[in-house]
């Protein structure tokens, strides 16, 4: 079987690692992929939002199944077209994808099916913003409604900070159209966790709990990053907030998008707040997280590729997904100046670190020449430990870590600590 992966980070890393134990797999694809997947796939040099691209190279190398694995490609319609020349994929169409791409979309979804989530008002003009954003009690939270690399999104602690997001969204567009139309919501508080869940459609299951570590520095301090470091499980996600987050949340997710004919087939991913007054959802995701795939795929036990294969053919009921029982500390090596300026071009020496036991390396913008990796990303490499218990993962992802350096080499040192 030819498979082709779309991505060049850290998640795709893991996953292209993990379909390639599949006896049934001959050739693996990744485009563009990046130094590490290198080692698994050929990675070509085809951008992850170069719909045409993709679309003509899977029909020019016989290829039999596509992950579509970012969030670009799915809001771009990838699957809907690879799928339309007979090509199957995991992952949503474009339409069930903007549970994602469209914020808004997704509120009004939660809404009409009654799915908890934070009180929120829509906003196409920008004095209705503003003045709203003036009488409201802070904080307060401005999301742009589309797409924004992670960055559409502001806690505002006073008028000042709100008025400046709703500024940089509508008048400046700093996130171009994405930014037109603007959410503003109740700020809530609580823990939050992250489900990763596979669904066809009828099925869901939903993978081990993990949390992210959103902020660029130690306590949760600096700038918001695409994720800094991830634990799983999530030690506040009970059993019985599972079986509430089940029941209240995944299910009538799964039927809303299919009674708006919108069937999600692929990874959804729950970003969830563990309020006093129950779990609410502070958003989806049409795909896996990323660092949260480095950290969660390494616990599970089954194939992925049977199970991705499932999804797509609507018969997740009848595979086994299985965890590992133990826990994983994921701690992402950034350089110096993420998620603003950054160098890239040092050289990755990995010292022993890959050959402690546990302990796996997953490449999120690196680049191989002659034999050598080097950086070339703001997120570098995600550092993965799996253990018997949190603390001893966690003891074992920061010995790895010690042993590996590069030029401008920067990450938190509390990754699961809280
Ligand atoms: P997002 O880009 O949607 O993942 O949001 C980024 C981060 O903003 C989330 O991980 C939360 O920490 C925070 N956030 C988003 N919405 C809310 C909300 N309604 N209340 C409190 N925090 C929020
Ligand atoms: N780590 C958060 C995300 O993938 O959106």
């Amino acid at each position: 079987m030819n498979v082709m992966i779309i991505g060049g980070g850290g998640r795709e890393h893991v996953i292209t690692k993990y379909i390639s134990r599949n006896p049934r797999v001959t050739k693996v694809y990744a485009l563009p992929g990046n130094g590490g997947i290198s080692q698994y796939a050929e990675c070509v040099k085809i951008s992850a939002e170069d719909i045409e691209g993709i679309v003509n190279f899977a029909k020019t190398h016989a290829i039999d199944f596509a992950i579509v694995a970012p969030d670009d490609p799915l809001a771009l319609g990838a699957v809907d077209k690879l799928e339309a020349e007979g090509i199957k994929c995991f992952g949503p169409t474009q339409e069930a994808a903007k549970i994602e791409s469209s914020k808004i979309f997704a509120k009004e979804l939660m809404t009409k099916y009654n799915i908890p989530t934070a009180k929120y008002k829509v906003f196409s003009s920008i004095d209705d913003a503003l003045s709203h954003a003036a009488t409201s009690d802070c904080p307060i939270v401005i999301k742009a409604d589309g797409l924004a690399k992670g960055k559409g999104v502001t806690v505002a602690e006073n008028f000042k900070e709100a008025r400046d997001a709703i500024i940089a969204c509508m008048k400046n567009k700093t996130f171009g159209k994405s930014g037109e139309n603007i959410l503003i919501e109740e700020c809530l508080k609580g823990p939050e966790v992250t489900v990763l869940a596979f669904t066809d459609g009828k099925t869901i299951i939903p993978m081990i709990s993990s949390m992210d570590h959103k902020r660029a520095y130690d306590g949760d301090k600096g700038p918001n990053t695409g994720g800094m470091g991830v634990v799983a499980p999530n030690k506040y996600y009970t059993p019985e907030i599972a079986d509430y987050c089940m029941k209240k949340i995944f299910v009538p997710t799964i039927n809303a998008l299919n009674s708006e004919g919108r069937k999600f087939k692929g990874c959804l991913y729950f970003g969830l707040m563990l309020t006093q007054d129950g779990p609410k959802v502070i958003e989806y995701n049409c795909r896996f997280g990323d660092p949260e795939a480095e950290a969660v795929l390494p616990l599970l036990e089954s194939d992925l590729l049977d199970i991705m294969l499932a999804v797509r053919d609507e018969r997740l009921n009848e595979v086994n997904v299985k965890f590992k029982d133990g826990a994983s500390c994921c701690v992402v090596l950034a350089s110096h100046g993420y998620p603003m300026l950054y160098l890239t071009g040092y050289e990755i020496n990995f010292g022993e670190a890959e050959s402690l036991p546990g302990v796996e390396i997953f490449h999120a913008g690196t680049k191989l020449e002659d034999g050598k990796f080097f950086t070339a990303g703001g997120r570098v490499l995600a550092v993965n430990a799996v253990s018997d218990d949190l603390a001893s993962a966690r003891e074992k992802a920061y010995e790895a870590v010690s042993m590996i350096n590069f030029e401008g080499m920067s990450y938190r040192t509390d990754i699961g600590t809280k």
